[in-house]
């Protein structure tokens, strides 16, 4: 098994969490409100993904719009008939928007929202690499630049990473994986694939720890572990169900266990606790034993949306997602190339989690 290799990525500047003035329930009424019309103005719809904050998610649960993973995150765009997408998420969620609809206006609540995998893996040291491997097939996280998947044969997400390695390892192919070494640690021990890993990570899904997460099992023995595939081999070695956020969340609606103990960003209660009422979630620790914060796994760039820089995004038409077109064109191949490798086999689809019934 290949380690990561030693390429000097760049030391990732990670932000502080946003605080956000707290609202009374009546401004954050008026505040829902006046979005909503503003949404219907602009002809605009809003594809948050499962990390935002439950208010936003909500939101675009009542407006119309969707909640996803990055994979239906990027389909849903082409979906919808409005002409402005509005992405609550990171960027690179926000550029795949724009690159499969072009003719579409993308506003984000915030363009700094980034993520650590796409910051460690900057375009020309990405092409570089890629140039120094000819003879492999160069697969990229979702999780990357505009300009890095245009140096990239294929595009997968944590939903579909798994079957795209195992068709190309079928076909006798060796696989350049950019940029998180945990996500490709895994999907080479699981398909025997042989992978150069590029050495990034997930600031968020790192942090989960295998040995204070043993203890947490011991003492919840009717809990199932879920865990992404961002975090690290001692913590997805012990877990029940490795899989994207939709898989782990179509987990607790599916397994008969009382409890689970979930190991990524804990935006994703927001939708477990909406369709699995009646079941228990434990967050996994991030911390060892003695610290006083058990986990604190909620991603600095996700936290950068919220419901008062969603209006401004709105009133403003910005900030809004531009790519340079030759990227663009470049980048959609890889891109298409997995939505078409999904569609084929069925995976994913709006139907892989049940939409929620309103209460009463
Ligand atoms: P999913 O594609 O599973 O939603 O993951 C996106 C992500 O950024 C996880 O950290
Ligand atoms: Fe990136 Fe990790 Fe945040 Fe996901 S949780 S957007 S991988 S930093």
């Amino acid at each position: 098994m290949s380690d990561p290799l030693t390429i000097a990525i760049p030391q990732v500047q990670v932000p502080s969490h946003p605080s956000w003035p707290p609202l009374t329930p009546a401004e954050q009424g008026e505040l829902k409100a006046r979005i909503k019309s503003l949404l219907e103005a602009r002809d605009a719809v809003l594809v948050a993904h499962y990390y935002t904050d439950g208010d936003l998610q909500e939101l675009a649960e009542e407006t119309g719009g969707y909640v996803a993973d990055s994979l239906e995150m990027a389909r849903f765009g082409s979906e919808s008939p409005a002409s402005t997408l509005v992405v609550c998420g990171v960027r690179f969620m926000g550029e795949t928007a724009k690159i499969l609809n072009p003719e579409k206006r993308v506003l984000m609540p915030d363009l700094a929202a980034t993520c650590s995998l796409d910051e460690s893996c900057p375009a020309d040291l990405f092409g570089a690499f890629r140039d120094q491997h000819p003879d492999h097939v160069a697969v990229v996280y979702a999780n990357t630049s505009a300009a890095v998947k245009a140096r990239s044969d294929w595009v997968v997400t944590s939903s579909i990473a798994l079957p795209v390695v195992e068709y190309l390892h079928a076909q006798g192919r060796k696989i350049l994986w950019a940029p998180d070494k945990h996500l490709g640690h895994y999907v080479e021990r699981v398909t025997g694939a042989e992978m150069l890993l590029w050495p990034g990570a997930c600031v968020v899904h790192e942090e989960f720890k295998g040995f204070a997460l043993d203890r947490l099992r011991r003492l919840h023995p009717q809990a199932a572990v879920l865990v992404h595939p961002e975090s690290p081999d001692e913590v997805v070695d012990q877990a029940d169900v490795v899989g994207s956020t939709t898989q782990l969340i179509k987990a607790v609606l599916e397994m008969p266990n009382p409890e689970f103990i979930v190991a990524t960003d804990e935006g994703i209660f927001w939708k477990m606790h909406q369709l699995a009422p009646d079941k228990k979630l434990i967050a996994a620790p991030t911390a060892g034993v003695g610290a006083t914060c058990e986990s604190c796994a909620h991603c600095p760039w996700m936290a950068m949306n919220a419901l008062q820089n969603l209006e401004q995004a709105l009133l403003r038409g910005a900030p809004e997602i531009y790519i340079d077109p030759a990227i663009r064109a470049r980048a959609r191949l890889p891109i298409q190339r997995m939505l078409d490798f999904a569609r084929e086999r069925g995976i994913g689809g709006r139907k892989s989690l049940p939409v929620a019934v309103a209460p009463g």
